[in-house]
């Protein structure tokens, strides 16, 4: 591939006929279920699906999705749509399959065990509904709220434990850690795929989220991701699997020359992470094209290979400090834009949530890649939404609509 750094003036001057199909397919959720033709997602209609999607935390201690104490879940949903968006990657803590005292826990009382009386009272303003449902209900009432917007989900497991990821060292990182128990991990994925058996709009479960620390290693990677695929497909044919690379998810490269092997086939995509962070490039220092060419050869060489090698990779994390002053960030999304439209990526950013109850013991934390504001009540960066709307409809693949 070639490094670039600027999509070509083609595809620049196809933009804006582009934005508008864009949003009025959000509208609608395509044929499903989906499955995959080389690299590409399709619908069950043959035509490219792709992948437009933006993280949503629900894996946080409260084990709830963010925001519920802000805004009502119906109206964070049509945010979604509004936005552009066909998808969520919805995050879950393994627990909250596995340990039934967490999972029927009333929202009231996993908000108040924390002490989190002023959340509690947002919940009862914006979604009096809510509060009382055990959290797996609240969980499944935000799948299908998405659902009534024509949103797909995919179902991330980040964590085993509540809490924010992810540390090298929180006991989460790799099979065998403290708190990751391969065979509680298979069980958690198992009653997840079966729970949402039929419920057309989750379309995809990524089996773990940014796989990392100490004991990271890749004979195991490939014994227990084969094991994880193989039950969320026996419990549920319909979503696609997805798989996490190492080091954070920032590299697949050891699929190069050996992907998983798996008994069935069509519903395999690999994802990969790319934050400015974390990319080696040297954003602020360097010349802008020169690092954006070095860093791209460098994603290629982590994962961007497998497209030409014919397998689907879903960018199912990247993001920026929206409020625009990070110079390095901005370099780096200008690459990463530039990229997704000349590879036509599938893509999740990193984040719908512009706070969180409690974060890293901060209650109300802002989250300064989110898309909305601290309040949930506007975009945080208008013009990028304006940016993004322009990658959501794909430019290339299988038999697109007229
Ligand atoms: C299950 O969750 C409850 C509530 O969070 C917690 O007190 C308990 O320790 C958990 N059980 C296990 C086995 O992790
Ligand atoms: C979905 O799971 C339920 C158990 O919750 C099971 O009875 C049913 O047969 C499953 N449906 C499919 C289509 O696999
Ligand atoms: C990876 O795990 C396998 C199986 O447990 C073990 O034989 C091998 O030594 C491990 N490799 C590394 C580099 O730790």
């Amino acid at each position: 591939m070639a490094a670039s750094s600027s999509p070509s003036p083609l595809l620049l001057a196809l933009l804006p006929l582009l934005l508008l199909p864009a949003l009025a397919a959000a509208a609608s959720l395509p044929a499903l279920p989906l499955s995959t033709s080389s690299r590409w997602v399709v619908g069950a209609d043959g035509r490219r699906v792709k992948l437009a999607c933006a993280n949503w935390a629900s894996h946080l201690e409260p084990v709830a999705a963010e925001g519920l104490a802000r805004r009502g879940v119906g109206d964070i949903a049509a945010r979604v749509a509004a936005m552009g968006f066909n998808c969520v990657r919805l995050t879950w803590p393994t627990y909250l399959a596995t340990n039934a005292t967490l999972s029927s826990l009333p929202f009231r009382w996993s908000l108040e065990r924390l002490g989190m009386l002023e959340s509690i009272a947002g919940v009862r303003v914006n979604n009096p509904a809510l509060l009382d449902l055990p959290l797996i209900n609240v969980f499944r009432e935000v799948v299908s709220a998405l659902s009534s917007k024509g949103i797909m989900v995919i179902l991330d497991n980040q964590m085993t434990t509540p809490g924010w990821c992810c540390s090298r060292t929180d006991g989460n990182g790799f099979f065998g850690d403290k708190y990751f128990d391969p065979d509680e991990w298979l069980k958690g994925l198992s009653a997840m795929a079966t729970m949402f058996n039929d419920t057309k709009n989750v379309v995809g479960m990524s089996l773990r989220n940014e796989l990392r620390g100490p004991n990271q290693n890749v004979s195991l990677w490939y014994r227990y991701m084969q094991l994880g695929a193989e039950a969320v497909h026996a419990a549920n044919p319909n979503v696609l699997v997805i798989l996490s690379g190492l080091d954070f998810d920032i590299t697949l490269s050891f699929l190069y020359y050996k992907k998983a092997e798996l008994s069935f086939t069509g519903k395999l995509v690999y994802e990969q992470h790319w934050y400015g962070f974390s990319d080696g490039g040297n954003w602020e220092i360097q010349n802008q094209n020169d690092a954006c060419g070095l860093v791209v050869d460098s994603i290629w060489v982590k994962g961007l290979f497998l497209l030409q090698q014919g397998w689907p990779l879903f960018f199912s994390e990247f993001g920026f400090d929206m409020s625009g002053t990070h110079i390095g960030d901005n370099r780096y999304l200008t690459c990463f834009l530039s990229v997704a439209a000349e590879m036509d990526l599938d893509w999740a950013i990193w984040a719908l949530q512009g706070s969180y109850y409690i974060r890293e013991g901060i209650l109300a934390y802002d989250e300064s890649y989110g898309l909305l504001s601290w309040d949930w009540c506007t975009a945080r960066n208008p013009s990028f939404i304006k940016r993004i709307n322009s990658l959501q409809s794909p430019f290339q693949g299988l038999n697109l609509s007229p």
